[in-house]
């Protein structure tokens, strides 16, 4: 199969590579799957530049977690009536050397979902990462239904889903945006507020938009950046949710946030809980079926072009990143 690899962290152009290498054998418990498209996140340009660390966990990787395509053989244990089916996956990178950017993955089979006919290869290259991201920011401990949510963000790859999954649940959502065109994404999304950051005060529009109350829960991309905005905004026993932040360290203002009983709620979408795992399957894949989730597909590239593909997410595209296999 073709694979992009990477053997030490580094700028996209010096360390990807794409080469031949053989196919993988499922072994017990696992799924092959031929993949149709890997879907590039931030997260994997953070592992491969050496933010995370500059040493690699494994000598080769093959980079993403996110992909989708169709299962084309199985290890003992799993039934091979799921030969034929369409899935997509999560996690494939994560803990693994071996992810979605090449011809085949093999996977824990509960890693490989079970994609809804109607949802396109693309599609299912976001969901592992940014679509899972924002159910459970969403969902987390009770959920939104009827509240009132900051979205910052809400154009972003986990923003633009979080925005939906909020209204769909019946809360009032007020999304960030730092242009009109993000404004109009973040509005048909279904914000009913949309705020441009970097032109508008933050703290007074949404305390405007709440009659003065705050809002219920914000939902944060970049915590380091919004930190005193976020604490502006949240009611009183409110939640923040930090799933992003430009910086690894911060200072947390201790008084804004005592006084007001803020909950920090961090987390990261790989290392969920096994309850919260399902949870979040079983939601995304009912909104799935359902059809009427709004999916952003960025720019797609070739595997050949993975490092333009790396490239296009450090410059910040707008939807998600995607590269197709063949
Ligand atoms: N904890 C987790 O499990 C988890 C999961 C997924 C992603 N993440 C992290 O979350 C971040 C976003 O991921 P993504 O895939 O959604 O990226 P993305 O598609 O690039 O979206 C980020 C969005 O945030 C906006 N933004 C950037 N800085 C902002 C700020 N200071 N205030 C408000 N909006 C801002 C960007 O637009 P403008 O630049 O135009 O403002 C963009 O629309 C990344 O750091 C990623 O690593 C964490």
């Amino acid at each position: 199969m073709q694979a992009a690899i990477y053997e030490r962290t580094g700028p996209a152009r010096e360390v990807l590579a794409v080469v031949e290498l053989p196919d993988p054998t499922p072994a017990a418990g696992e799924v092959r799957i031929r993949l149709v498209t890997s879907g590039v996140n931030p997260s994997d340009v953070k592992t491969r530049t050496g933010l995370r660390s500059a040493a690699l966990p494994y000598p080769r990787i093959i980079p993403h977690s996110d992909g989708a395509g169709v299962i084309d053989a199985v290890g003992a244990g799993v039934p091979a009536s799921r030969i034929g089916e369409r899935v997509w996956t999560w996690n494939a990178a994560w803990g693994r050397a071996h992810g979605t950017a090449a011809g085949f993955v093999t996977l824990p089979s509960a890693q490989a979902v079970p994609l809804p006919s109607s949802i396109s290869f693309a599609a299912g290259a976001c969901l592992g990462i940014p679509a899972l991201t924002a159910w459970f920011a969403v969902a987390m401990d009770g959920g939104v239904a009827g509240r009132d949510v900051l979205v910052t963000g809400g154009a972003g790859a986990v923003g633009h889903y979080a925005v939906q999954f909020a209204k769909a649940v019946g809360a009032r959502v007020i999304a960030t945006v730092s242009s009109p065109a993000k404004a109009a994404l973040a509005r048909a999304a279904g914000a009913d507020t949309v705020i441009n950051y970097r032109e508008e005060d933050v703290v007074a529009r949404v305390l405007a938009a709440t009659d003065g109350r705050g809002v219920d829960r914000v939902i944060e991309v970049d915590l380091a950046a919004n930190i005193a905005a976020a604490i502006g905004a949240v009611k009183p026993d409110g939640d923040i949710v930090p799933y992003g932040s430009g910086a690894w360290e911060i200072p947390v203002p201790f008084i804004g946030s005592v006084l007001k009983n803020i909950r920090y709620r961090f987390f990261i979408v790989y290392n969920l809980s096994p309850a919260d795992r399902a949870a979040a399957l079983c939601g995304l894949t009912r909104a799935l079926e359902a059809g009427t989730l709004q999916h952003h597909l960025g720019p797609t590239f070739a595997l050949r072009d993975i490092a333009a593909a790396h490239e296009a997410v450090e410059a910040g595209a707008t939807g998600n990143v995607i590269v197709t296999l063949d």
